[in-house]
């Protein structure tokens, strides 16, 4: 029976995370942390999927129905229903992630491009990431709302990507960032976000919207102010000259703050790290009851970084970027 293998890397936002969703351009990086979706085909009519602490099933006629509540369900009906084709046998398909849920590591785009990658080449149509690409942020929108589409694009296309949605269309173009020059990065955990990503948009469109001009004035600024530095990090990724990459990140950091997308022991962490001279910052969409994910923390001495989350008992691990996005592995 025929096997095929995909896996999608996880993300991060270097920078542009929620202004990205008003019409800035991201600087996003596909991550050395993959998710992989296996499929093996059946000889009857049925669904099973397997992930590392969940097993659901359905027969191909329920697919529709189950795809309304489950968001694996949904994105392999999505897939036929663009193809506009019905599956001929059914499938097992098994899950497996290195990516934390929740912590702004793009699992869900991982998921939704993986998902698609699998169903596309199970069907026998030419690996186009394009097109995996356009699927999987139908898959997101389901998930997310209203999301960019850059999440979605950085784990088809991997690399560094420059990324920006201008009247609704995906602008995108991948640095030419030396992979052996970059700075290296660590990852540490200030915990699962109780908001899910749509959730933490809605709370910044509510405030781009807000009837009171003085407070919507202000969210519109920092949206903007985001988008500068921005700019400024792709300047410095693209020319790879990383003299001011501490700072960028502290400014940036700060203005997430103000936009009220960090939460206190995200800010705490981010303090510790300033202190010994370092910086760090959110990587996706934050959340603020609790946890805000894992924080992209930067230093030049990693050593002393990682001497710092050894002593206060985080969470952390070395990050490598500019990574493959979407690859099949047939068997
Ligand atoms: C989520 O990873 C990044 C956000 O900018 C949302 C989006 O771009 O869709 C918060």
């Amino acid at each position: 029976m025929r096997k095929i293998i995909v896996s999608a890397p996880g993300k991060i936002h270097l920078s542009g995370e929620h202004s990205v969703v008003y019409g800035e351009s991201a600087l996003l990086s596909a991550i050395d942390r993959r998710l992989i979706v296996s499929l093996e085909q059946r000889k009857d009519r049925t669904i099973k999927v397997k992930t590392q602490n969940l097993k659901l099933q359905t027969a191909l006629q329920d697919l529709e129905n189950k795809s309304k509540d489950n968001l694996v369900f949904f994105g392999i009906w999505k897939n036929y229903q663009i193809l506009n084709k019905k599956p001929k046998t059914g499938f097992n398909l098994e899950i497996q992630s290195q990516i934390p849920m929740g912590s702004g590591l793009g699992s869900s785009a991982a998921l939704s491009a993986a998902l698609s990658g699998v169903i596309l080449e199970f069907e026998g149509v030419k690996f186009n990431r394009r097109l995996i690409n356009k699927i999987a942020y139908e898959i997101e929108k389901k998930q997310h709302g209203n999301p960019s589409g850059g999440d979605n694009t950085v784990v088809c296309f991997g690399g560094l990507l420059k990324f920006q949605k201008t009247d609704g269309q995906f602008k995108f173009q991948q640095l030419k960032t030396n992979k052996d020059k970059l700075p290296e990065f660590l990852l540490v955990n200030s915990g699962k976000s109780e908001e899910t990503t749509g959730e933490m948009v809605e709370l910044i469109r509510l405030k781009i919207k807000d009837k009171r001009a003085k407070k919507k004035i202000e969210a519109q600024k920092l949206i903007q102010d985001i988008g500068k530095i921005t700019g400024k990090f792709i300047a410095s990724f693209d020319k790879n000259q990383f003299n001011n990459l501490k700072d960028l990140i502290s400014e940036n950091q700060k203005l997430l703050e103000e936009l009220g997308v960090a939460g206190e022991k995200a800010k705490k962490i981010i303090r510790l790290i300033q202190k010994i001279g370092g910086a760090g910052k959110i990587c996706g969409a934050g959340g603020i009851k609790t946890g805000s994910g894992m924080l992209l923390a930067y230093h030049p001495n990693l050593k002393i970084l990682k001497q710092l989350f050894t002593e206060n008992n985080l969470d952390f691990f070395k990050v490598n970027l500019g990574q493959k996005g979407i690859l099949i592995k047939n068997g």
